[in-house]
């Protein structure tokens, strides 16, 4: 490895290790950067069609803690929805930080159900195909309350 390439390798990790500790610290990335691309218009108009009142808490926490059928949310968005799961230091970008105001509200509903179905190429974020519509926004609405 050449000298260069030692020095780079070097500073790269040290920029890692400086991004880990933040992530550590009591307040995560906030605001942070999205790499994921922007939904398509049809699916980022999409307005969430369950209200309130209709939020199903225990069905939007199976799917974020895991139905078995994915890896999941928590894994890599973490427990708290920080963004800090135990997987969370493998990926680059890492996982959204769901509980950063800053950012999520700028992240319509219809772009968190376009991501959640699709996936974001380029990044780590997964596909759930298997998700049906309401389940998906139940998701949503559990993911908003984060923020709050
Ligand atoms: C294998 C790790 C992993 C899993 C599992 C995962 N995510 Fe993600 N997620 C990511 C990464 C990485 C990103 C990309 C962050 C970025 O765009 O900067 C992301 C981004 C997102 C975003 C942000 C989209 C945007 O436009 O900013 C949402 C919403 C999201 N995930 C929801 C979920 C939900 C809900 C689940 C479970 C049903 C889930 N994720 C499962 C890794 C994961």
């Amino acid at each position: 490895m050449s000298f260069a390439r030692t020095l780079a390798a070097t500073l790269g990790a040290s920029a890692t290790l400086a991004c880990l500790s933040t992530a550590d610290a009591a307040s995560p990335r906030c605001p942070e950067s999205r790499a994921t691309k922007k939904a398509p218009d049809d699916y980022l108009q999409r307005k969430n069609p369950v209200a309130p009142e209709a939020y199903k808490k225990k069905v939007a926490e199976e799917i974020f803690f895991g139905d078995g059928l994915s890896i999941a949310c928590a894994s890599c968005h973490g427990a708290k929805g920080d963004g800090a799961g135990d997987m969370a230091s493998m990926f680059d970008p890492p996982p959204r930080n769901f509980r950063c105001k800053a950012t999520m509200a700028d992240v319509p509903d219809g772009q968190v159900f376009w991501v959640v179905r699709f996936g974001s190429p380029g990044t780590s974020m997964p596909p759930h195909k298997h998700l049906s519509d309401e389940r998906i926004w139940q998701v949503v609405l559990y993911l908003r309350q984060l923020a709050n």
